[in-house]
């Protein structure tokens, strides 16, 4: 295989270590090795979920993968120019190189979801002022970094609302539980959806949750279980040494990449300086489901409640510019997750438009 296709190679496997919703991986890569481009492209049929209703969510993992890609080109020293970028696609070009080799990215390689319990503790100034480097502004979008306890503690109350809420919705209750792989051992990785141990749960919680799929909305009520989790929930999020929310400037499809990148970011930069993170996604998906999701969706969804929930959580963030809650990142210090997900292997989200290199199959199998 020739540098060139190596190259590509490399950018690809470092998009896809990226975060996706449920671990739903919905990207597809188109490979061109005589124009040295790549396509990634959105793959819709990956997550028809209610909360990824309008594929938000997807694009948001789309943004994050591009984000990797460009990162990996540039600590490499590869010239890769972003061409294009809109709401299903984005095309990037390599220009040519002289064979340099790739340099691994242990950032990107250490990132994932932790969620875990957080030992509290405060973000020292110097580690603060690392992530407000990190994170420029991008194209209108911002980020809000709170390191704040007392905002903590009020962010763990609304959390939990919207916890309750999307739990006690049945159709986006079982599509979360369905993309959890409960037969995957703790030692083992699923190439896709998500992996048991990584939801950090003890032996009773996981038989509840698994016990919940199908069941009526009424019945985990009167069991009391939507309340424990929703206790659990905060008590996570007060766990955290902080939070950090991307703004997006408006609902356009082709800024969701422009969230994902910024998330991706403000990830890699914790990731970097030793700190944990889970994203806390509830909120921008009730409001995904009330703009883009089913009319039954839209009605059972209490709008004017999402609505006050929402206004509560921007009033937290004193520069608020009006926008929508993009991307959400609770933070703080633990010891690495228990569980990783796995991802699927590169010959499965890889297309070769033209003459594919005769050693990529062997390649993309190791
Ligand atoms: C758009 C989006 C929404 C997500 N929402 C949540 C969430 O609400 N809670 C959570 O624990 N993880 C959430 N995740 C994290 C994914 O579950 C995670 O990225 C995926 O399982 C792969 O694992 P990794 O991040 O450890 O590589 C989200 C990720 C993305 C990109």
């Amino acid at each position: 295989m020739n540098g060139r296709h190596r190259e590509m190679l490399d950018l690809v496997a470092s998009a896809v270590k990226a975060p996706s919703g449920d671990n739903l991986q919905p990207w597809r890569f188109v490979l061109d090795g005589e124009a040295r481009r790549i396509e990634l492209e959105l793959d819709a049929a990956k997550d028809a979920s209610p909360m990824n209703a309008g594929q938000r969510m997807s694009r948001i993992a789309c943004g994050a993968a591009l984000e990797n890609m460009l990162r990996a080109a540039e600590r490499n020293g590869w010239c890769l120019e972003l061409e294009n970028q809109g709401a299903e696609r984005a095309c990037v070009r390599l220009e040519e190189t002289a064979g340099r080799h790739h340099v691994a990215d242990p950032v990107v390689d250490a990132r994932a979801s932790n969620r875990r319990f957080y030992e509290g503790g405060t973000v020292l100034a110097p580690t603060r002022v690392e992530l407000l480097e990190a994170s420029l502004p991008l194209a209108g979008l911002r980020t809000h970094w709170v390191f704040d306890r007392a905002t903590v503690q009020a962010w763990a109350g609304i959390e939990g609302a919207c916890f309750a809420r999307m739990y006690g919705n049945a159709s986006m209750r079982d599509a979360i539980l369905g993309n959890i792989r409960w037969n995957v051992g703790p030692g083992q990785k699923n190439p896709e959806g998500l992996s048991p141990a990584s939801l950090e749960l003890n032996a009773v919680q996981k038989t509840a949750m698994k016990m919940m799929l199908g069941k009526p909305t009424w019945l985990l009520k009167a069991g009391g279980s939507l309340m424990a989790m929703s206790a659990f929930v905060k008590k996570l999020v007060r766990s955290s040494s902080g939070f950090c929310v991307i703004e997006a400037p408006d609902a356009d499809a082709d800024t969701d990449w422009l969230v994902g990148r910024c998330a991706q970011r403000a990830w890699l930069a914790l990731t970097e300086a030793g700190l944990a993170a889970q994203p806390m996604m509830t909120l921008p998906v009730l409001e995904n489901a009330l703009c883009n999701g089913s009319e039954e969706l839209r009605q059972v969804l209490d709008a004017g409640r999402i609505e006050a929930l929402s206004s509560r959580f921007q009033a937290l963030l004193p520069e608020w510019r009006g926008g929508r809650v993009g991307f959400v990142l609770r933070f703080g210090f633990a010891p690495p997750p228990t569980g990783r997900s796995g991802r699927l292997p590169l010959g499965k989200v890889i297309a070769w438009r033209g003459a594919k290199p005769v050693e990529a199959q062997e390649t993309l199998v190791a």
